[in-house]
């Protein structure tokens, strides 16, 4: 094999190789969603406001998570709950009542309190839950 075959040779095997790793950074890049970053289903559950550990929601911009979802409280005093993972790639979400928005400190992406996307990298909304207060107890349910 002479110089100029072997270049050619290494040179085909370097292209191989950047396809190959290019295909792996298009699946794992976060460019988008994937199914596995839909909300938690078969959610049914209830925060008692006078335990301790949901203190949190008694005051206006409070939120915990429970469940895979992620309760808060807005600065009006409504509860609302949305799936606790991001879209993008699952990261946990926080809620910036100041913002009014749930925020993802990974990559940025921001979501209406509604669960509409504001900013990518994610694409997808979030899967949002209805809450009914009765009394100091908080229901969450899915709705979509
Ligand atoms: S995980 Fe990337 S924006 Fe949330």
């Amino acid at each position: 094999m002479d110089r100029k075959e072997f270049l050619s040779v290494m040179g085909m095997s370097a292209a191989s190789a950047v396809v190959i790793s290019c295909l792996g950074c298009a699946k794992n890049s976060g460019s988008g969603s994937s199914p596995s970053t839909t909300g938690p289903t078969g959610i049914d559950f209830t925060l008692d406001l006078t335990a301790s550990a949901n203190s949190a929601l008694l005051k206006n911009g409070g939120y915990l998570s429970s469940n895979g979802v992620l309760v808060a409280k807005t600065s009006a005093g409504a509860y609302i709950a949305v799936q606790l993972s991001c879209t993008h790639q699952n990261y946990p979400l926080v809620y910036q009542a100041s913002a009014s928005h749930f925020y993802c400190n990974n990559h940025g992406s921001a979501f209406t309190e509604t669960g509409t996307v504001l900013n990518s990298p994610a694409r997808n909304n979030l899967t949002t839950y209805k809450t009914t207060l009765t009394r100091h107890i908080i229901k969450s349910l899915r709705i979509n």
